[in-house]
């Protein structure tokens, strides 16, 4: 498999013309970057967590790109082209929420969540942006626009009260998108790396917990723990996927 990129958390690999190999890495990295630890099964936690989650959403009629997992660090998914977005919905104010609005407490339930924007740059910090910044950039028609904010909320209510069940509570939760055949897919991954998650004492599973002190080994029990509550097996598992 050609090597065709390799980010902060994942390497992708090219399998053929439609389908690309998402591998997991164990590296941890916070603060864009600048605080960063080998953390041993971190890959394999957030490969299975984000498996366990796209065919969650499949099966509830959200179309995602992923088709396979190998059991350890590698999900197959269908090849996107890739919208330099990243999508954040929120469900209670936190971190840079906090910042530019500071008359929210911290955790203040949001009457409804929030959809927001964040222009996809290392070297800019992924700004915020307004859905008009956007439309006038020309990154997404008006239409690409509305569907992917109503996917993200509906991504958003298929999890939230699928970890409601399990106790847990979804604050915030970071999403990409892609376009296949002029259809708007949801791409990337979705992990403790990805959204923030916590238990019934208030505990950050996620990577916050990392961010706040934690150690790398503390933060991959964290990860561990959110599969067990879940009931997730880390075993493969393949979906049936139509390929647009
Ligand atoms: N289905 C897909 N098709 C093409 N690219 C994808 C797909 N899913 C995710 N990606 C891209 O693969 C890369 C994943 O690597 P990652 O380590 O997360 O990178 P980054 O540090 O840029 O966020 C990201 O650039 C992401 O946008
Ligand atoms: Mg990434």
């Amino acid at each position: 498999m050609r090597l065709l990129y390799e980010g902060k958390a994942k390497r992708v690999y090219e399998l053929d013309r439609d389908v690309l190999v998402l591998e997991f890495k164990d590296e941890l990295t916070a603060f864009d970057g600048a605080k960063r630890d080998q953390a041993p099964m971190k890959g394999v936690y957030a490969a299975a967590l984000s498996a366990f989650l796209f065919s969650y959403l499949d099966s509830n009629g959200v179309y995602t790109h992923f088709i396979e997992y190998d059991g350890d660090r590698r999900i197959k998914v269908l090849r996107l082209e890739m919208i330099p977005l990243e999508v954040i919905v929120r469900n209670y104010a936190y971190g840079s929420q906090l910042r530019r609005m500071p008359l929210l407490r911290p955790l203040k339930k949001l009457e409804r969540p929030i959809v927001e924007f964040h222009y996809k740059s290392d070297e800019l910090r992924d700004p915020l942006v307004l859905p008009e910044d956007i439309l006038e950039a020309g990154i997404l028609t008006e239409s690409e626009l509305r569907d992917i904010v109503s996917l993200s909320l509906r991504v958003n209510e298929l999890l939230s009260s699928l970890f409601q069940k399990h106790n847990l509570r979804l604050i915030d939760l970071k999403l990409e998108f892609g376009r296949r055949d002029s259809k708007i897919v949801l791409g990337d991954e979705l992990s403790g790396d990805t959204m923030r998650l916590l238990d019934e004492e208030g505990r950050h599973l996620d990577k916050e917990a990392y961010r706040r002190g934690a150690s790398p080994t503390e933060l991959v029990e964290n990860y561990r723990k959110i599969l067990e509550i879940l009931n997730v097996k880390i075993a493969p598992m393949k979906i049936e996927k139509k390929v647009l």
